[in-house]
């Protein structure tokens, strides 16, 4: 807890270190990335650099937490803080680079604020970046202990045992140890990260969510290519560099680095009604979680949506319709913008996805996992027909910047 006086210099300063966080959190990443050209190349995700996102979830994390110290709210402090720490340890993220980080942060509010940072409100504020710094390492220390691994320790090298096109831009990796132990078990919904040498010698980290059951001794992940993209103004959005590398390099046989499953979109330890929704490539987490459901013959209900371009770009469409099948309760419902044939199914419709036609049981906790604005969507249904705000969860494939919008 901050102390009384830090609590009224943070009320005072927060409306202008918000209104200058994004400044503040794009010089801070410039010359923490000049002096440590390593943390650019090797460890941070340059594609979301490129695209500012990374910079607003930092932004965004820091000021809901500052303003969480005002307004104290636990729940909405741990998710923030679970979200970010969950990914921080699939990085292997350790206590000694929290120092590096302050430096440079500190020096960027400096710079920014200039003459508003006087000795106090310098040192509240280094109370909060220090009271959620602290509270980060201690949840990482304890994701690193519960997955039996060395504080950062997270990397291990794997073997391709198949590989398998899921659509046309889709291709999945079965995993397989190297010294033919099991890989360690995991909580359906979590990912890991892959590591990748690139042809400029920048190693690039990405996650991939498991797309298997946590009961087999094989992980599987699911990578869709990111294909390069002209908007209508004109401007080139390059193809995604990992994701391309595997799609184009990676083949049976190969070997990966990845580290240790993480990720706290994970099923509920409960009996609750399951909606599972999912669009596009945020299909893998709920193929993972109902492959998991169906290997434990779980008879709950379950409703499993699906939204998609079109049939053919539906990655692990037959899989996702056989795992219904093999479940007592589970329904299936399917959404494709292009529908250019409509088969026998009477659950498959043609456009965006929408609620209005669905039946929810009461009691329902729902996992959510696409484009924002999909979940956006889907989530304001959920809210109309009566779902706790609480019994919501979702994966953002990227920054989330969404745990620290207002609610
Ligand atoms: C928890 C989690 C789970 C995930 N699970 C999956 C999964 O199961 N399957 C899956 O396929 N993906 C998944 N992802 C997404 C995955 O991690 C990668 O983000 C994705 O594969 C794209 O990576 P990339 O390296 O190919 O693209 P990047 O190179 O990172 O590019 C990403 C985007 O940024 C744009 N960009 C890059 N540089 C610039 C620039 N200079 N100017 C303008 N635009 C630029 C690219 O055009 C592209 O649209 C997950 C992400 C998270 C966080
Ligand atoms: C109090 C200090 C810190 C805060 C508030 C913070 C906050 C965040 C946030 C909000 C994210 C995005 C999480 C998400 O994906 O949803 C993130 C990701 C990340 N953090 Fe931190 N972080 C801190 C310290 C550190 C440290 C010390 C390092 C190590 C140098 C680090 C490295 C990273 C990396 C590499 C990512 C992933 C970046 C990407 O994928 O683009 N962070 N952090």
């Amino acid at each position: 807890m901050l102390s009384a006086a830090t609590t009224e210099t943070i009320r005072a300063t927060l409306p202008t270190v918000g209104a200058a966080i994004d400044d503040i959190t794009t010089l801070f990443y410039r010359t923490m990335f000049a002096a440590h050209p390593e943390l650019e190349r090797d460890l941070f995700n340059r594609g979301n650099q490129s695209q500012g996102d990374q910079q607003k979830a930092l932004a965004g994390a820091i000021a809901a937490f500052a303003a969480l110290q005002l307004e104290p709210d636990q729940t909405r402090v741990d998710l923030i803080l679970s979200r970010i720490a969950n990914k921080h340890a699939s990085l292997g993220i350790r206590p000694d680079q929290y120092r590096i980080v302050h430096k440079y942060l500190f020096e960027a509010i400096v710079e920014v604020l200039g003459d508003v940072v006087t000795a106090e409100v310098a040192a509240a504020w280094n109370e909060v970046y220090w009271l959620m710094a602290e509270m980060l390492i201690a949840m990482e220390s304890r994701l690193y202990r519960d997955a039996g691994v060395a504080v950062g320790d997270v990397w291990r090298r794997v073997r391709v045992l198949a590989r398998r096109y899921e659509s046309a831009d889709t291709v999945s990796f079965v995993l397989t140890s190297v010294d033919n132990k099991a890989l360690p078990s995991f909580s359906p919904g979590q990912y890991l990260s892959v590591g990748v040498r690139l042809g400029d010698g920048a190693r690039q980290i990405r996650q991939y969510s498991l797309s298997s059951a946590p009961s087999s001794d094989d992980w599987r992940i699911t990578v869709k290519r990111v294909a390069p993209q002209t908007s209508p103004g004109g401007s080139t959005a390059p193809a995604g560099e990992v994701s391309n590398f595997l799609y184009h390099n990676v083949f049976e046989g190969d070997a990966l680095e990845v580290t240790t499953p993480f990720g706290d979109l994970v099923l509920h330890d409960d009996d609750a009604p399951l909606l599972l929704a999912s669009a596009g490539i945020g299909c893998t987490p709920m193929v993972g979680m109902l492959s998991h459901l169906a290997a434990t013959a779980d008879a709950r209900p379950i409703s499993v949506l699906h939204a998609d371009r079109s049939p053919s770009s539906h990655a692990h469409r037959a899989e996702l319709a056989e795992l219904v099948d093999r479940l007592p309760s589970a329904v299936m419902h399917r959404w494709y913008e292009d529908l250019a044939a409509r088969g026998p199914e009477s659950s498959v419709y043609e456009g965006r996805a929408s609620l209005n036609e669905i039946t929810v049981a009461a009691g329902t906790r729902a996992y959510l996992c696409g484009p924002l604005p999909f979940m956006l969507g889907i989530r304001q249904g959920l809210l109309d027909k009566g779902v706790a705000a609480d019994n919501i969860h979702y994966e953002v494939f990227g920054p989330d910047s969404w745990a620290a919008a207002p609610a």
